[in-house]
Parts: structure tokens; C-alpha cells; sequence
């Protein structure tokens, strides 16, 4: 799917996005309560970027839990960051928050972020090539020794089906509708890259971060962290590129 229209489709979901997938709460919280003990090291100032922060469930949980962090949004659907901002408002978080409609290529500013988090983003981008360039980028928005949580959908061929099926009873039991059931499933199989976790980790280690280590999975989505570490993107980046 070209870019455009994965950036149609959140358009049009972005109202009804968040009481879609209301039912799957449990998973999020699970993901996002070890998220934070991933990022508790952090400074108590930190500086994070959310890219696909989407409608902020993620920022918003981190915000609400390190209160003087501060959260960069980056988001090309420009529906589901205005709910971002929206929900952001809400908590009271606005003067945290920046927001950017756009890819994070056209992220004005030189700044380095103490973390990253990437959730259910880097699965829309089938070739590998341009997913690595992904986390690529987000390893040159980061300091040295910065942390990235990516969570993504993926599985591992021989328990794909059976995990799939059981993902589809999830939702049945979670009210989505039939109709709906069925896009997703479609999407699946054509729109979305579900690979293997190693397979995901390698494209993470490539594109400059030291090895990922697995953190969450819960049904077909699985998170991992992994550091800048030694080779020090951003450094490069801010010399004007890398040679
Ligand atoms: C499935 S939603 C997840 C939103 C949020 N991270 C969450 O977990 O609730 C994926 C989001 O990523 C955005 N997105 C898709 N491709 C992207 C890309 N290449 N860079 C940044 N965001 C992207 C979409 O517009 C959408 O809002």
C-alpha cells in the first residue's frame, strides 16, 4: 500500500479509532506498563519522540506516569493528530507536547531524543530495505545510548495461523464487526508485513542499534528495546551526514 492511501485509511478511522480498539485495552496497558519500566532510566526531563504516535495512547500513558518528560508526535495523518492533541489537551499536557503532521524525514530541528517509541508503525512498510531506513531515522534522532521501544505485529511462520486465529476470536469478543474482521484480515495478508520477530530485531540491528531485546508479546504483537549503543547516528547526522 502506497503511503498516501495508509494515510487515507487512519484519516477516515481516526474518530472512531480509539473506541474501536477499546476492548483490546488490557493488551495495550500490559505493553505500556512494561514500557515504562523500560524508559524508568530515563532523565527526569526527558525528551521522547513518538513516531505513528497516532491518536497518543502511548505518549499519553508515559505522560501521565513522568511528568516533566517532554513528547515530540510525529504523525502524517493529519485526523489522528488532531485527536492526539485533542486527548493531549485533556491531560492538561498540551505545553509537554509538539506535534508534527508528516513523516519523520520533515521533523524540522536538530534535536536529540533521550528515547523513541515506534508502536505498530514500522509493520506497514513491506520492503525491508525502507523499513530499516525507519528505524534509521529514529537512531539519528536519538543522543548516544538512546532507547527505542518498537512494537510491531509479527509471528513466526509455524505459529502464524493459529495466532491469527485466535487474534480473530479476540476481536469477535472485543465487538468488531464482521465486516471489519474480514478488512483486517485482508489487510493482513496483503498491507501488513507480519514477520518473524528475529527477522524484525534484525531489521532494527541494521539500521544501527545494538542487539534488540524482546520485551512483550502478547498474541501477534511483540515489542522490543534497543539502544544507539556504539555507533553514534546522531552524532553523524548533526556533522551534516554520515560518510
Ligand atoms: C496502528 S496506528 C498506531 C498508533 C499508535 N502508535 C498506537 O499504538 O496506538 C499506526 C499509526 O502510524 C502512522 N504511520 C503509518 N506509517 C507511518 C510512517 N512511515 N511514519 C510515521 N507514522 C506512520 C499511521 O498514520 C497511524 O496513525
Amino acid at each position: 500500500m502506497q503511503p498516501e492511501e495508509l494515510k487515507e485509511i487512519f484519516d477516515q478511522q481516526a474518530e472512531s479509532y480509539d473506541q474501536q480498539w477499546a476492548k483490546m485495552a488490557p493488551i495495550n496497558n500490559g505493553l505500556y506498563f512494561l514500557l515504562e519500566s523500560v524508559f524508568a532510566p530515563l532523565p527526569e526531563t526527558a525528551r521522547i519522540l513518538c513516531v505513528g504516535a497516532g491518536t497518543g495512547k502511548e505518549l499519553i500513558y508515559l505522560g501521565r506516569k513522568f511528568p516533566h518528560w517532554h513528547f515530540t508526535a510525529v504523525e502524517p495523518s493529519g485526523a489522528m493528530l488532531t485527536v492526539c492533541r485533542q486527548r493531549v489537551d485533556e491531560e492538561g499536557m498540551t505545553n509537554r507536547c509538539d506535534f508534527h503532521e508528516g513523516y519523520l524525514d520533515s521533523l524540522p530541528g536538530q534535536e536529540s531524543y533521550d528515547a523513541a517509541t515506534c508502536f505498530l508503525v514500522s509493520q506497514f512498510i513491506l520492503d525491508k530495505q525502507i523499513r530499516t531506513e525507519l528505524f534509521a531515522e529514529i537512531a539519528g534522532r536519538l543522543k548516544p545510548d538512546g532507547l527505542l521501544a518498537s512494537a510491531d505485529l509479527s509471528a513466526e511462520p509455524g505459529s502464524f495461523e493459529a495466532l491469527l486465529q485466535a487474534w480473530m476470536n479476540m476481536m469477535a469478543g472485543a465487538d468488531i464487526s464482521i465486516e471489519k474482521q474480514n478488512r483486517i484480515k485482508e489487510a493482513y495478508a496483503k498491507d501488513v508485513a507480519i514477520l518473524p520477530p528475529d527477522s524484525v530485531a534484525s531489521l532494527i540491528q541494521a539500521a544501527g542499534f545494538d542487539a534488540p531485546v524482546p520485551f512483550f508479546q502478547a498474541g501477534l504483537i511483540h515489542a522490543w528495546f534497543a539502544k544507539t549503543g556504539s555507533k553514534i547516528v546522531n552524532q553523524d547526522r548533526e556533522k551534516g551526514g554520515a560518510d
